[in-house]
């Protein structure tokens, strides 16, 4: 984790735009289900983005990003704040993502203490995802993360085969966070 840093974007410019959609259009491209089927194309990355980045400025979510020494967006991930008036305080976890040539370096891990740690500083008490894959599912264990069960045939993967979601919560304050 030397050199790399984790920070909260307040706003999504045009070059941060081109630097998320690099690191989505990797994981889509490496097989990974996070809503978008092949082929994934610049077009469609951007387009997702830039409708992220006017949520991040209604307030509705915070985006995090990993960046590594030549400040390169490697990681991003984000909570929704936005709720409905009976549940102000859970946040969703979502679009938790690492390029593929910066995994397994301890990114994924920095950034969900980040999330969880910004999420509690804004009230947030309960965390909530699904997931599609192993590889995150160990990560959120790792993290104290509990495991509610499986939707099978929930979604695509980016190939067309039909894949199962993992819900899992986190109770943040019980948790020490
Ligand atoms: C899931 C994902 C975010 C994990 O990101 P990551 O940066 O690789 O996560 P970490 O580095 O914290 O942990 C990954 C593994 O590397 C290991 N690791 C961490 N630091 C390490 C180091 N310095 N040396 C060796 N291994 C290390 C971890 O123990 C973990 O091992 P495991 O796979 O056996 O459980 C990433 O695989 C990804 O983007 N996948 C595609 C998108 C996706 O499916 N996202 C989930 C949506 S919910």
């Amino acid at each position: 984790m030397d050199g790399i840093q984790i920070r909260c974007l307040h706003a999504i410019a045009d070059r941060e735009i081109r630097a998320l959609s690099d690191v989505l259009i990797d994981c889509v491209e490496g097989g990974a289900s996070v809503s978008f089927m092949l082929p994934m194309s610049r077009q469609k990355a951007d387009a997702f983005w830039r409708n992220t980045s006017a949520s991040v400025d209604r307030g509705e979510r915070v985006v995090l990003v990993a960046e590594d020494e030549a400040g390169t967006i490697i990681g991003t991930v984000q909570v929704i704040w936005a709720q409905p008036e009976n549940q102000p305080h859970r946040g969703d976890l979502v679009k938790m993502l690492v390029h593929r040539r910066a995994r397994r370096r301890g990114v994924g891990a920095a950034l969900l203490d980040a999330a969880e740690r910004t999420a509690l500083s804004a009230g947030k008490t309960l965390l909530v995802l699904d997931t599609a894959s192993n590889d995150a599912a160990r990560l959120y264990t790792r993290h104290g993360w509990q495991r509610c069960g499986e939707i099978p045939n929930y979604a695509l993967m980016p190939d067309g085969e039909s894949c199962a979601t993992t819900i899992f919560y986190k109770l943040l304050r019980t948790t020490g966070l």
